[in-house]
């Protein structure tokens, strides 16, 4: 695991995305885990400026989203769907038949979550996959739990990550109470993960995650045991790390 500490958010923003950039580069069609929330908008934000300013094409890549709440739909605002519209799609020259997220408006959840699973398979192997983490140290919508599950699923939210994601929604009983969400097992196939934190409140769990024991209690510690993880963090989020 490589953990780098940067002095500030913006510099983690050029960073992380820096790792993106050169990856494309190297393979114009490489396979990319996305993520949604507060942490990784700054590095979209710097992916996009990368394409503008002609840096990087993103025309054959593929890209696979960890999670989608179930129950809204795509075009609602609060959705998965909506906010990778925003904050990248719409501002590259990926084709969105080229980018993937679960349908959590489908009847059938399960045969949803199949779906997924195959058409990650049959895509191959996510080069890059980028992570954020929850308080409770979720990872996708995997949540603190005794058995985590390995392939694509319907999550129950827990109360903590409803209240933790209620700033986006107008009112905090709108947030959903299911996801459905890639599980650990695929996210640790991604030939590199890296995991990018900002803040204090991040601070405490980072390092149980990362340097305390491998538990479903705490999803992300389960990190741990994949070979090539790239940690980035700002100075508050990483304050616990002594290099
Ligand atoms: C989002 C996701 C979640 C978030 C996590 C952190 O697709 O899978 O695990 O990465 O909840 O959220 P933020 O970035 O809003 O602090």
């Amino acid at each position: 695991m490589r953990i780098k500490v940067f002095e500030n958010k913006h510099q983690v923003e050029i960073a992380s995305a820096s790792i993106f950039i050169e990856l494309i580069q190297q393979k114009p069609s490489a396979v990319l885990g996305l993520a949604t929330g507060d942490t990784p908008i700054g590095t979209y934000r710097e992916m996009i400026a990368a394409y503008q300013q002609g840096k990087v094409s993103y025309r054959y890549v593929r890209t696979f989203n960890l999670d989608e709440y179930v129950g809204i739909a795509s075009d609602h605002p609060n959705s998965y769907a909506s906010f990778m519209k925003n904050h990248l799609f719409e501002s590259i020259d990926i084709p969105s038949e080229q980018t993937h997220i679960p349908d959590g408006q489908q009847q059938d959840l399960e045969a949803e979550c199949i779906r997924y699973d195959e058409l990650m398979k049959a895509v191959g192997q996510i080069d890059l996959q980028i992570l954020g983490i929850g308080r409770n140290g979720h990872i996708g919508f995997n949540e603190p739990s005794r058995t985590l599950s390995s392939k694509t699923h319907v999550v129950a939210l827990s109360a903590e990550t409803r209240k933790q994601n209620a700033h986006h929604f107008s009112h905090p009983e709108q947030v959903p109470t299911q996801a459905i969400t890639m599980g650990v097992g695929s996210i640790l196939q991604a030939k590199t993960i890296l995991l990018v934190a900002y803040g204090a409140g991040k601070a405490d769990i980072l390092k149980e995650a990362l340097q305390g024991p491998v538990n479903t209690e705490v999803p992300a510690s389960l990190l741990q045991l994949h070979p090539r993880v790239i940690v980035m963090m700002d100075q508050e989020a990483g304050s616990w790390y002594r290099g």
